[in-house]
C-alpha cells in the first residue's frame, strides 16, 4: 500500500470512529469498515503489548479463567495468544464482517466459538469466568457504561469471576470511561501496555467480581 493510500485509510477509519464513538455505533458502519480493510492493524505486532497483558492476566488465573468472553473481539487478535488454561472461548462482535474474517483466520472448533452479536444482545446459556473489554468500551455512551458492567457481572459463572478492560491511553474518551468504571467497581491490578516503535500505550485493569457486587 502506498503512503497514500494508508493516509486516506486513516481519515476514513478516524471519521467512522469518530461517529461510532461520539454519535451511533453502528454495526453496518463497522462492516463497511472492516470490509475496507480499515482495521487489519489490529493483528500487527504493534498493537500486541495489550494481548499480552490481558493473555497474562488470564494465565495467572488458571483454572478460574477456563472459560472467556470476549466482547467486541474485532478480527480476534487476542486469539493466538490465549493461554493453554483457557478451555472455552467466546468471541462476540456488532460487526458480521469481522466475525467472517475471525471464522477464516481461526477455524471454530469445540472450544472456539464466534458470534455476530451486539453486547446488549447476547445471551448465553452458561456463564463466564471473564469477560474481556479489549479497546471497545469507549463505544458506548460513557453514562451507559455502569449498565455495561452490571450486565458483564450478569453473564459471569455463579456470579463471579474476572472483568478485564483495555483502553488506549489517547483515547479521547478514556477519562469518563475509567470515571465510570469506578463508580462500580475497583481495580485488582492495573498495568500499562506499551509499543515503544509507535509510542502506543494502553491501561489494562481487571476487576475481580464477587457475587455480582457491582450495580448499574
Ligand atoms: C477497536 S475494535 C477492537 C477489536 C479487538 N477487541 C481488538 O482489540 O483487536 C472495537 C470492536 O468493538 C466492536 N463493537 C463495538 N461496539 C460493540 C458492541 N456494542 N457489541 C459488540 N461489539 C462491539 C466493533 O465492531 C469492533 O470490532
Amino acid at each position: 500500500m502506498s503512503r497514500d493510500d494508508s493516509a486516506r485509510q486513516t481519515v476514513r477509519r478516524t471519521a467512522a470512529s469518530f461517529l461510532n464513538l461520539f454519535g451511533h455505533n453502528d454495526g453496518r458502519r463497522w462492516d463497511r469498515s472492516y470490509s475496507e480493510g480499515h482495521w487489519t492493524f489490529l493483528d500487527s505486532v504493534q498493537q500486541r503489548p495489550r494481548h499480552y497483558v490481558i493473555a497474562g492476566m488470564l494465565r495467572a488465573r488458571g483454572s478460574h479463567a477456563a472459560s472467556v468472553l470476549d466482547v467486541g473481539c474485532g478480527t480476534g487478535a487476542l486469539v493466538p495468544h490465549l493461554p493453554g488454561n483457557v478451555s472455552r472461548y467466546v468471541g462476540i462482535d456488532i460487526s458480521s464482517e469481522a466475525i467472517r474474517i475471525c471464522r477464516k483466520q481461526y477455524a471454530p472448533s469445540a472450544g472456539r466459538t464466534f458470534e455476530a452479536s451486539g453486547f446488549d444482545d447476547y445471551k448465553c446459556r452458561d456463564g463466564f469466568e471473564a469477560i474481556v473489554f479489549n479497546e471497545m468500551l469507549y463505544y458506548y455512551p460513557t453514562r451507559r457504561i455502569p449498565g455495561v458492567i452490571s450486565r458483564a457481572c450478569n453473564l459471569l459463572k455463579d456470579g463471579a469471576g474476572a472483568i478485564i478492560v483495555s483502553v488506549h491511553d489517547r483515547s479521547l474518551k478514556r477519562r469518563p470511561v475509567w470515571r465510570e468504571i469506578r463508580t462500580c467497581m475497583s481495580p485488582a491490578e492495573s498495568m500499562g501496555a506499551v509499543d515503544p516503535e509507535t509510542g502506543n500505550s494502553w491501561r489494562v485493569e481487571l476487576y475481580d467480581v464477587h457475587d455480582v457486587a457491582c450495580g448499574g
